[in-house]
């Protein structure tokens, strides 16, 4: 579960690491009372879980709370790469001397955590990575002892932080592995960590993202409310196994397999569609009922983002018949609701029964493809009409 900064920041204040005052607002008069409160120059930020919000103009200086209001006004609804603001964080302002680079992550090709580390933060960490790798430190962390205060000053050294900082921020890198560990993350990165014009090291801002696999060891429920996006925490309710991405083609297919190559497939046609691509992964299932495909195309359906949706599923354990009840039930239900092309691609178990289903009900809406890669290819052209 990928967090927002907002919920990070607390996490990191909740660990002793550095952070400036923060609080959230979901319309512009909270963020002009929030900026009231913590006084001074603040920074509207936009809570989106993607990268980049400051070139997309989600991050606003404001020099008044009348200010932090106007810039709340433009940041909130604001599309950044697919995701829409709903939330800004009003975060005191600091006066930056300094910007660096500080994450920790589970490194799966090494079969191990890795540190990385820079000097030159704040910008892109892999446009760095790219072009200048020497200036950014690669430090591989043991399971077992983890990040002490040896390695962190090794992390900063190597890093080449100047030798009167190395001190200061390696307790902060002390700091930022307790979370890491204590709350079993899989990522905690802070870009940037600034030095301010007073001294102090700060965490301006956080991405953390955590293993779900640990979730029976912590009490997350109200931190998973906030941060599921409302399709993800609706498919999760009808234990639907879904991420939300950032195309316009909806899939819905059964086994996990079937599900990524017909990702590929859609990604692969869409190029010649204007590049459109996949909005989301959903796998059904085997074994999945006509309620488990209703319940899916709801999900999807409900998308703003949805032009057209793919469904494609080879019959097993979960028979075509029921998948093309389940697609009729859905599109029964919806009624005017549904707007969007379907194209369906049924194969294996009872898919005769399956495809007579679908031609009898007759919906104007729905088209039967023979093939995987023919479905992709109408379902990315209609999603591009
Ligand atoms: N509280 C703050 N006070 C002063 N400047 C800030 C503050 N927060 C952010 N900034 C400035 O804005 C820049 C961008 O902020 P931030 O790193 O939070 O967003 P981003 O990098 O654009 O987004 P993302 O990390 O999602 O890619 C920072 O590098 C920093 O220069
Ligand atoms: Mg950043």
């Amino acid at each position: 579960m990928d967090l927002f900064e907002y919920q990070a920041r607390d996490l990191f204040e909740a660990y002793g690491v550095p952070v400036l005052q923060g609080a959230i607002a979901d319309t512009p008069e909270q963020a002009e009372a929030a900026a009231a409160k913590i006084g001074g120059t603040v920074v509207v930020k936009a809570q989106v879980k993607t990268g980049g919000r400051g070139k997309a103009g989600g991050v606003k200086v404001a020099h008044s709370p009348q200010e932090a209001r106007e810039k709340a006004e433009q940041i909130l609804g604001l599309d950044i790469k697919g995701h829409v603001v709903k939330r800004v964080m009003i975060a005191q302002g600091a006066s930056i001397d300094k910007e660096y680079y500080f994450s920790v992550l589970l490194d799966r090709s090494n079969r191990t955590f890795l540190s990385l580390c820079s000097v030159e933060g704040g910008v892109e960490i892999e446009q760095l990575a790219v072009e200048r790798p020497e200036a950014l430190a690669k430090i591989p962390i043991s399971a077992v002892s983890g990040i002490d205060k040896a390695k962190a000053v090794e992390i900063a050294r190597a890093a080449k932080f100047d030798e009167s900082l190395v001190d200061k921020v390696a307790d902060v890198f002390v700091k930022l592995y307790q979370v890491f560990e204590k709350e079993d993350a899989t990522l905690v990165e802070v870009n940037p960590l600034v030095l301010t014009t007073e001294g102090d090291i700060v965490a301006l801002d956080g991405k953390v993202t955590l293993d779900e696999n640990a979730e029976f060891r912590h009490e997350r429920e109200a931190m998973e409310r906030d941060s599921l996006d409302p399709l993800e925490a609706k498919a999760k309710e009808l234990d639907l196994n879904y991420v939300k991405l950032d195309g316009q083609v909806g899939i819905i297919g059964n086994g996990a397999g079937l599900v990524m190559s017909t990702l590929d497939v859609v990604a692969y046609a869409g190029e010649n569609h204007g590049n459109v691509k996949p909005a989301n992964f959903l796998d059904i299932g085997g074994g999945a009922s006509a309620e488990v495909m209703a319940a899916g195309l709801d999900v999807i359906l409900n998308d703003p983002q949805v032009k057209s949706v793919f469904v494609n599923v080879f019959g097993g354990i979960t028979a075509c018949d029921a998948v093309a009840n389940g697609i009729v039930g859905a599109l029964n239900t919806l009624g005017d609701r549904a707007s969007k092309p379907l194209v369906v691609r049924l194969d294996g178990n009872n898919v005769e029964e399956g495809r007579k289903i679908l031609a009898d009900f007759n919906h104007p809406l729905v088209s039967l493809a023979d093939t995987m890669d023919g479905g992709a290819d109408a379902a990315a052209e209609l999603a591009n009409r």
